[in-house]
């Protein structure tokens, strides 16, 4: 495992209203989480100013996208200045659903990496396979490559966050077990140590997402390369999203 703290963060994705957000800041705010978690929320985009004036300091925000360079006449994007202006310390890159859903590719997603990095956002930089790559044999190929251009781009690794989202298990409720993750996140590891170095390979935390929840979290906290989680479905509800924070114990 990594050198770092347990690491959770709740993806809201394109989910909430003003009401619906503020009863989950309270429940957040009202909830148990262990000292020695990271804990971050990435809500929509509008929400983040609501979002940074009522959640307790305990959690950090974290947008879900970036525009890969400085803002100006990029219309619907948000830069990482503007970001950083409304209070994230955060950004989701490479996430399954701006890959497959939108169609971002890998070298654009490893230059908004490099981006946010170098203007000191923090980066979940996630990878992970389609079913059908996985079935097909190729699973540490399409992770390696998509952690290669990572690596090929970023100035450092000191702020990041490598997040294995199994696309077969995002949404699904179809978790990958433990061993199927763990097998990935010590490939991931070896990966790291091999092409960046011994010393990132063994700080850099390295977390699960992809249908996590508040009954199968202890499984896969307990495995030793799984370094935290990223939730989608099971973030929307504070407690249960609290009980996820606090499985590392
Ligand atoms: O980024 C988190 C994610 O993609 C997992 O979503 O709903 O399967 O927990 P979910």
């Amino acid at each position: 495992g990594s050198s770092g703290k347990f690491f959770v963060g709740g993806n809201w994705k394109c989910n909430g209203t003003t009401a619906s957000i503020s009863k989950l800041v309270s429940d957040l705010n009202d909830a148990k989480m262990e000292a020695d978690v990271d804990v971050v929320v990435a809500p929509p985009f509008v929400y983040i100013d609501q979002v940074k004036k009522t959640l307790t300091d305990r959690v950090e925000i974290s947008s879900q996208n970036s525009w890969v360079g400085k803002g100006g006449a990029f219309t619907g994007e948000i830069s990482v200045e503007q970001l950083k202006d409304v209070g994230c310390t955060w950004v989701i890159l490479g996430h399954s659903e701006r890959r497959h859903v939108i169609g971002e590719d890998d070298q654009f997603i490893g230059k908004k990496a490099a981006y946010a990095l170098t203007e000191n956002l923090k980066v979940i930089a996630c990878i992970g396979e389609r079913l059908e790559e996985r079935e097909a044999g190729k699973t540490f190929d399409v992770c390696f490559q998509q952690l290669k251009a990572y690596a090929d781009n970023v100035p450092s690794w000191d702020n990041i966050v490598v997040a294995y989202e199994p696309v077969w298990a995002i949404g699904t409720g179809k978790v990958a077990t433990p061993e199927q993750a763990q097998e990935v996140h010590v490939a991931v590891r070896d990966w790291l140590k091999k092409n960046v170095s011994v010393e990132v390979a063994s700080k850099t935390r390295i977390i699960y997402g992809g249908s996590v929840n508040g009954s199968n979290c202890a499984e896969l906290a307990k495995q030793e390369d799984i370094d935290g989680f990223l939730v989608g479905g099971a973030s929307l509800k504070g407690p249960e999203f609290a009980t996820i924070v606090n499985s590392v114990t």
